[in-house]
């Protein structure tokens, strides 16, 4: 027998504090690989960096999947299944969706890019996060992730409306959109290391632009075979690992 398919089984629940909470206690608990947690509702989503993140009621789709020996990678392999998925998503595979509502894009066609590691943006603004947690000394991670599927402007509040992205559909593509998004996902996390270095240079946001980080600023250049993003400072190319990078001059 094969590994479980991903997504099954399945907790859904109207509101909960946080997917990835509840699918962390599910992990601790011995609950296999695969299995799901979705709500229509987080009280207390989380985000990178400690941040929180909030979404309309049903307007997100909002997850995490608990994944049993996750492959090297992860995070970014998730950016990438989710960039593919909105460039599904900008050519209809959900229905047309709202010129106004879908993140500022000029024409809809332009392809989502990752901003390092794993924010994933369409026309320069956040359409999607992604939340890695876990406990890899018990061989678990919890896979976050929230896209904003039917979200519309004014839904958000102006400092959130000026960043966020929103895919412009109607509610009811959240379904179709968890669907596709788990087959993508099945198909790059087994895909080997190389062609997700590949995606994810293709859709690179950063490369060329000037960017910030805790210790430092400098010219992104990249992303290196272990997946860290590059940054030449000062005549120096330093790899960076883990962490919050900030595009210079950006919203
Ligand atoms: C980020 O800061 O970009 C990551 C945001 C991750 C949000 C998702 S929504 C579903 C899951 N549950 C959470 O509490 N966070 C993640």
């Amino acid at each position: 027998m094969g590994p479980a398919p991903l997504g099954l089984p399945r907790l859904h629940l109207r509101a909960i504090g946080s997917t990835n909470e509840r699918a962390r206690e599910l992990a601790a608990a011995g609950t296999p690989g695969g299995t799901l947690v979705t709500a229509a509702l987080q009280t207390a989503g989380r985000g990178r960096q400690g941040r929180s993140w909030s979404a309309p009621a049903g307007r997100a789709l909002l997850c995490s999947l608990i994944l049993r020996d996750p492959p090297a990678l992860l995070p970014l392999r998730a950016g990438v299944a989710v960039a593919e998925l909105a460039d599904a998503a900008a050519a209809g595979a959900f229905g047309v969706s709202a010129a106004a509502d879908r993140a500022g894009t000029d024409d809809g066609r332009s392809a989502a890019q990752v901003k390092w590691p794993n924010d994933v943006l369409v026309g320069g603004r956040k359409l999607a996060g992604i939340l890695v947690e876990g406990r890899p000394q018990e061989g678990w991670v919890v896979l976050g992730i929230g896209i904003n599927v039917a979200v519309r402007p004014s839904d958000l509040d102006a400092e959130l409306r000026a960043r966020a992205g929103s895919l412009g559909l109607e509610p009811e593509a959240v379904e179709p959109v968890l669907g596709s998004l788990l087959g993508r996902l099945q198909r790059w996390l087994e895909a080997p290391g190389e062609e997700v270095l590949a995606a994810l240079r293709a859709r690179d946001a950063l490369r060329g632009r000037s960017v910030a980080w805790a210790e430092g600023e400098g010219t992104a250049a990249g992303i290196d075979d272990e997946g860290r993003l590059l940054v030449d400072s000062g005549g120096v190319r330093v790899a960076l690992n883990a962490g919050e990078v900030h595009l210079l001059g950006a919203r």
